[in-house]
């Protein structure tokens, strides 16, 4: 698996349809959430890519009872019959860390792997682990894992996070739906991964209160039952296939997209000289004349995701002039520059800024990718590129991506996945 290749021949021009599927970053949580309940769950629009699979993985390992068929997951979790997440089944993902939170509020006692997932820079967990140990977690940290436990049940408390976190807000959110007694949670992030976990927690029977907001608060219930739920979209699948779309004179509808989850990309297109066009679940995108350059910088939901960062660097490489792109998320996140100089871009990076000039044209290489937004923004230079561009360690990409080379073959490209 991990030597997988995806080989492109580029310069095709795409058009036609491509449908999005389910998010990652939701289904990641929401199956992690089944450890709240012995109840029967039943999940659509499940994407079958390869953080999943761990996570179906690791819960199988802990007890669960199902299958994931398609883009259904069925899954139950009668009776935990190990608590422990080992390193050998979730190094690539963050899972572990998803599953701290559930597995401590429901058994009282969990040893997970250290997460692992994209080497994006520092991935910082420790919000997670106050906020348990201020519920009554007792934590002790090794080089490889997380021991938690607690004699009583987690108990409800108010804490204001000190950073915006994703999973962290999930996390704490999972725990408090079993804790007793109130929890009020502060600076929550936004993302509307953390919206569809609500709604599955709360379908569950938890009671939460000020989806889209800041502020959340859980009274806690002693249990929690099993019910069905269909994964949002995933948003950044939507907003790589918009900026594949942006390149050259491509053509491409995005279905099943919710074009308000990914309004910050879609301004950003329109202030570079791009026509958007929105419907309630799809998007076009026109490049109408010469596209004009661009000063981003990434933030928390609602600003520009950090996920597209990369993939938008590519488009801005086709951009006559300056950009400049500030990274405000991780502190190692554009290792995709690299490999895109190789191929012909000129993108300096100084610290936490990168300045891409264009407009360059883009030659096929061999090239290797670190990460998997990386994966995508490569993927995208290599469809413009001419010549063949082979993409090494392109396992990365399967980890976040469902069939991107089919969707993109069906749009007309000419790229293949080698598994060796
Ligand atoms: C989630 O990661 C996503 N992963 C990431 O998606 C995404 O890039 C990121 O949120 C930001 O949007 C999942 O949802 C599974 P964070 P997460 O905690 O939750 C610091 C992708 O490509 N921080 O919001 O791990 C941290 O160091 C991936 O799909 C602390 O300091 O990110 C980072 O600089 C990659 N202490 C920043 O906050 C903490 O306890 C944001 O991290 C937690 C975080």
């Amino acid at each position: 698996m991990k030597s997988t290749k995806i080989i492109i021949n580029g310069t095709n021009k795409l058009c036609g349809s491509v449908k999005v599927s389910g998010a990652k970053n939701a289904a990641l949580p929401e199956l992690a959430a089944t450890i709240l309940s012995t109840g029967e769950f039943q999940f659509e629009g499940v994407p079958r890519v390869e953080d999943i699979k761990v996570m179906f993985h690791a819960l199988k390992n802990l007890g669960a009872e199902g299958q994931f068929k398609s883009n259904s997951v069925k899954i139950q979790i009668p009776e935990v019959k190990s608590a422990v997440v080992p390193k050998k089944i979730v190094e690539t993902s963050r899972a572990s860390i998803l599953i701290l939170g559930p597995l401590i509020a429901r058994n009282g006692y969990a040893k997970v792997s250290r997460p692992g997932g994209c080497p994006i820079g520092d991935r910082k967990i420790n919000f997670h682990l106050e906020g348990l140990q201020k519920m009554g977690a007792n934590i002790q940290e090794t080089d490889d894992h997380i021991i938690a436990r607690t004699d009583n049940h987690l108990k409800g408390i108010d804490y204001t996070f000190p950073g915006k976190t994703v999973t962290g807000t999930e996390n704490l959110l999972m725990a408090a739906a079993l804790a007793e007694g109130k929890t009020v949670l502060r600076n929550c992030a936004l993302e509307p991964e953390v919206g569809d976990l609500i709604d599955l927690l709360i379908r569950m029977g938890a009671d939460i209160n000020g989806k889209n907001t800041e502020t959340l608060t859980v009274t806690g219930k002693t249990s929690l039952k099993g019910t069905g739920h269909t994964i949002i979209p995933d948003r950044i699948e939507m907003g790589t296939y918009v900026i594949a779309a942006c390149l050259e004179d491509n053509e491409i509808t995005v279905e099943n997209a919710i074009p308000q989850y990914i309004k910050s990309l879609l301004d950003v297109l329109t202030q570079i000289g791009v026509e958007v066009t929105t419907w309630d679940d799809k998007i076009t995108v026109r490049s109408i004349g010469p596209l004009r350059p661009v000063e981003v910088e990434t933030m928390p939901f609602p600003g520009l995701p950090t996920d597209l960062q990369a993939q938008l660097t590519t488009l801005l490489t086709q951009v006559e002039g300056i950009s400049r792109i500030k990274e405000n998320i991780f502190n190692n996140r554009f290792q995709h520059a690299w490999e895109l100089n190789k191929m012909g871009a000129n993108i300096e990076v100084s610290g936490d800024v990168s300045v891409i000039k264009g407009k360059t044209p883009l030659t096929g290489k061999r090239i290797r990718t670190t990460d998997l937004r990386a994966s995508a923004a490569l993927v995208l230079g290599g469809l413009i590129a001419k010549g063949q561009t082979i993409m090494e360690n392109a396992f990365q990409l399967f980890r976040g991506y469902e069939d991107m080379p089919k969707k993109l073959e069906q749009l007309g490209a000419d790229i293949k996945r080698i598994k060796e």
